[in-house]
């Protein structure tokens, strides 16, 4: 974004610097998060409008601890130095920092002392989230000391002269009350942010960039469900008409009508769309196939191999799409990556193809910005809110060999539980229904019956690492199971999953 007003992130291994950089995205402003050693040099280059210095899990003044350079501080830039990063900057510029003997973990209340163009709007009462041992005892030279709390005399400082701000609390959460108004006032008062950035002019500048990157020549992007790559193709066809090839393998282990909503999603996009059906060739590998890795494998190396058979055909297409979002740029290396994704239907085609050029147009929005920008270029709610969904589908959530009856069972069970839970105010972050391997007794009428059982999932997360299974009422679960074995034959029993993760796993395999 290169005409966009930019904050700089930048991380000195704090948990929040994603939430950070989302935070001023949502205020209006464009941010990019740069790790901590990132030169003072370099990052001028971005010509910032503010700096924000992250949280950290160091001490500023142990040896090995990374640091800021003290010139840029000097810069004139303003910064905003949270936790660590206020920290740092004390200790860079003379202050003290030191071990406190009393820890602050959790919700404290605190009080601003002194006007502050960072405390506008937000009141002398402060209500913050703190997490942190180490503490500032003294402060530089010309700061002034804005707010405290019980356990630490230092919460807030301020050098005005020098544009250079700290907070010792965590604003990025939502547990700070006012968090979102201290952000603002960084980038509003302090940085002279305009908000020139939303998704609006988000897709814009995307759209100019691919039509000058792609001049007159193919792209082939591979179409996997998933909200990225449709969020990619629509804004690639928006771009250069008629210029993309879109390839989608439907394995058959996709959930009931999802191949057609892909399909139709984009039957009147300027785009040419090959839907290849290789269900049958799918569940041939998989015969007799029991071991869940086993299960991923086959279906990784046959998906590459159909995806590229059907590329092959296509002859020399000179750029390759990609739908790599911002998460992906940050965990391969602090956008220093530019490598292929090591996505399932690109792997090997690469060097095949001679693609000259790789599209990544969503390579600087987080998952909401994405949904966002596909909202905005009127791809149905069934995409854009779709949940993830796992590269292997609906045959990691068959316990045991798959097979045709196995898997139109679950997915007429899982569409009816999908069906339930969405009806729910709050939904659950992911919901989906498990077929196992176990067959008990029941009696329907008169008869008895042998079935499977199935075991329904949800789970509430933020980021899918850990997760808490979700609290669904009893009368919603109620009349799932009377729905599913109502209306699946084949399934006798339905238990509901009570693990958190860690200990099992979101999925089952
Ligand atoms: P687990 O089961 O590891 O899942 O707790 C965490 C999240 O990742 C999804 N998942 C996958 N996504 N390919 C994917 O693209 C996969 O092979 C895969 N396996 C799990 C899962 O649905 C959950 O959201």
């Amino acid at each position: 974004m290169k005409d966009k007003q930019t904050i700089i992130v930048l991380d000195f291994g704090g948990q929040y610097k994603d939430l950070i950089a989302r935070r001023v995205r949502e205020l209006g402003v464009y941010s990019i998060i740069l790790s901590g050693d990132t030169t003072t040099k370099e990052i001028l280059s971005y010509n910032p409008i503010g700096i924000i210095t992250t949280g950290g899990p160091k001490s500023v003044y142990k040896p090995d601890s990374p640091l800021c350079d003290k010139g840029l501080l000097e810069s004139g830039i303003p910064v905003l130095g949270i936790c660590y990063g206020m920290q740092m900057m004390a200790y860079v510029q003379g202050g003290t920092v030191e071990s406190a003997s009393v820890s602050e973990y959790g919700q404290t209340s605190g009080t601003v002392i002194s006007e502050s163009p960072l405390f506008e709007k937000v009141g002398n009462d402060l209500k913050v989230l703190m997490s942190h041992t180490d503490r500032i005892t003294k402060i530089p030279e010309g700061f002034t000391v804005t707010a405290y709390t019980n356990d630490c005399p230092i919460a807030a400082m301020e050098n005005k002269e020098k544009n250079l701000y700290g907070v010792q609390f965590h604003p990025e959460v939502t547990h700070t009350l006012k968090g979102k108004t201290i952000i603002r006032n960084f980038l509003y008062n302090i940085c002279n942010a305009k908000g020139d950035y939303n998704m609006k002019n988000y897709i814009e500048t995307a759209i100019e960039e691919i039509r000058k990157q792609v001049g007159n020549e193919q792209v082939l992007l591979g179409l996997s469900g998933g909200v990225d790559s449709a969020v990619c193709a629509a804004l690639i066809s928006k771009a250069v008409p008629n210029q993309l090839v879109c390839i989608f393998v439907d394995h058959g282990f996709m959930r009931k009508n999802e191949a057609e909503e892909v399909k139709q999603a984009f039957a009147d996009k300027s785009l040419k769309l090959i839907a290849v059906d290789a269900s049958e060739r799918f569940l041939k590998k998989l015969e007799g196939v029991t071991d869940p890795e086993r299960k991923r494998k086959i279906i990784g190396a046959e998906f590459v191999e159909v995806f590229n058979d059907e590329a092959l055909k296509l002859g020399r297409i000179k750029f390759l799409a990609q739908g790599t979002i911002y998460p992906d740029v940050i965990e391969s290396g602090n956008g220093k990556a530019a490598t292929i994704k090591s996505h399932h239907n690109v792997g090997g085609l690469p060097e095949k193809m001679g693609f000259s050029g790789l599209v990544e147009p969503l390579r600087g929005l987080f998952k909401d910005e994405v949904r966002k920008v596909g909202r905005e270029l009127g791809l149905p709610e069934a995409i854009t809110e779709r949940q993830p969904f796992p590269g292997p589908g609906l045959a990691i959530r068959i316990i045991g060999e798959i097979t045709k009856e196995k898997l139109d069972m679950l997915r007429e069970a899982d569409y009816i539980y999908r069906e339930e839970l969405g009806k729910l105010k709050k939904k659950p972050s992911q919901y989906f229904a498990v077929l196992t391997n176990t067959r008990t007794v029941g009696v329907m009428g008169d008869e008895r019956t042998y079935g499977y059982v199935l075991a329904l999932r949800a789970v509430i997360t933020g980021d899918f690492m850990t997760a808490d299974y979700a609290h669904i009422p009893q009368s919603v679960l109620a009349r799932i199971s009377t729905r599913i074995t109502n209306e699946v034959h084949g399934i006798t029993r339905i238990v509901y999953d009570i693990t958190g993760k860690p200990p099992a796993t979101i999925e089952w395999e």
